[in-house]
């Protein structure tokens, strides 16, 4: 097995395991087709979701493409404007910006904030007004809407923490526009992730189209909507789920006459499919009556998804023989929910084998935690025959350094 043209034994030699291993061919293909999946809506803003992979060198290829940034923190707002992306093509969502990162994206002058509040909107107001300038923004609303994806990942039914409820965004609309400081220019929306399945979002645009209507017959000038991200990925060989261009044809049916200028949070969809986690094999143990454990030695905090959301990744042998196995996939750490995959058909493995968990390229690394004194994983980017490690590991070692005990103690 390769990335693009780079054996993986190979980086598994140098580097060591577990590694993230990015291809920046399909990073740029992914882009490329989303670019083209909706070049028909004018020249929309693509504002890649730096929270499903921060990593800088990724950043770095999809600044390339032309691709903005949706940041939900300081944190990421630094990497983005790290990664050469134009302050104006950068976006800040998100439910709880403190007053310091209000004032880091006017500092920084970026393009837009998605206010998630009415609360948020007067404290940011506040904040631009005695500095004598606008903030540019957009309102998220919380359409009420049921996105039908695993419920830790849906944001837009109305009981969750996202946007202002739609029944109140006409007024909160109202309040906000008239302060100084603000400059109150559109509406944003993003109703969950993993999206199977196009309905929901077509149902959430159509009432995003209604109040971008009901704001302008109420005399406020509209320019621009951002439609969030969400389109989901295959997870599994065979799986098919919408396309980009498929999203694109349902966007620009949906969003026909708006006249605005569209954003797009895209996350997943760039970034999934363009990653593996590289792995050994540390040992086959006998299960009790159940089937073999293969123990690898990736671990939950280093692909946290299988153990939050039950998700589901495919793995496979990097060297297969042809042989195959029914095992329960498991990492090292002390805990059963340490669980990759139970009663898996997979590649036949043995102690010392290398395999990869698949679309590991979003929400990978960067939910990855030291759990266990584990450190951080590594991560490479691929390029052809050549590869770089783009993200040191961090062992357990660097992570104590930073501790420190009293010496009261
Ligand atoms: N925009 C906003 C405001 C978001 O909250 C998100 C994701 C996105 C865009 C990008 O969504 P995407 O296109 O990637 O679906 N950790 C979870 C996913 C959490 C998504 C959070 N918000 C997982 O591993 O499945």
């Amino acid at each position: 097995m390769h990335a693009e043209d780079v054996p993986l034994p190979r980086i598994a030699e140098e580097v060591g395991t577990p590694v993230y291993v990015y291809s920046r061919a399909t990073l740029e293909r992914h882009a490329r087709v989303f670019n083209e999946a909706l070049a028909p809506l004018g020249d929309p803003l693509i504002a890649f979701a730096v929270k499903s992979n921060p990593n800088l060198a990724v950043l770095n290829v999809l600044q390339k493409q032309g691709f903005g940034a949706d940041v939900v923190s300081g944190g990421e707002l630094r990497r983005a404007l790290a990664a050469g992306i134009a302050p104006a093509k950068i976006v800040f969502s998100g439910v709880g910006k403190t007053r310091a990162e209000l004032e880091l994206g006017l500092d920084e002058e970026i393009g837009q904030f998605n206010i998630e509040s009415r609360e948020e909107g007067h404290e940011l107001a506040e904040i631009a007004a005695s500095r004598g300038i606008e903030a540019q923004a957009c309102l998220r609303v919380n359409p009420d809407v049921d996105a039908k994806t695993h419920e830790k990942i849906s944001t837009g039914k109305a009981e969750n923490k996202f946007g202002v409820p739609l029944m109140r965004a006409r007024e909160t609309f109202d309040e906000l526009a008239a302060l100084e400081g603000m400059n109150l220019r559109g509406v944003a929306i993003h109703i969950g992730s993993q999206l199977a399945d196009l309905e929901p979002l077509e149902t959430a645009f159509a009432k995003v189209g209604q109040l971008v209507a009901d704001l302008r017959a109420a005399g406020h000038t509209i320019t621009h909507v951002d439609l969030g991200g969400g389109l989901g990925v295959p997870y599994r060989k065979g799986e098919i789920l919408p396309s980009p261009a498929e999203y694109g044809a349902m966007v620009a049916r949906a969003t026909a006459g708006w006249d605005v200028k569209l954003t797009f949070e895209p996350g997943r969809v760039i970034a999934g499919n363009a990653g593996v986690l590289l792995t050994r094999v540390v040992r086959v143990k006998r299960g009790g009556n159940g089937p073999p454990f293969v123990i690898v030695d990736a671990a939950m905090n280093d692909l946290a998804r299988p153990a939050l959301y039950g998700a589901w990744h495919d793995f496979d042998a990097v060297e297969p023989s042809g042989e195959r196995m029914t095992a329960n996939i498991v990492g090292p750490i002390c805990e059963t929910g340490d669980t990759f995959a139970t009663d898996r058909d997979c590649d036949a493995l043995r102690s010392g084998d290398l395999a990869v968990f698949r679309t590991a390229g979003a929400y990978g690394a960067t939910m990855a935690s030291s759990y266990n004194s584990r450190g951080f994983v590594a991560e490479v980017l691929v390029d052809g025959d050549r590869f770089a490690v783009v993200a040191d590991r961090i062992d357990a070692g660097a992570i104590m350094d930073a501790e420190r005990v009293p010496d009261w103690l």
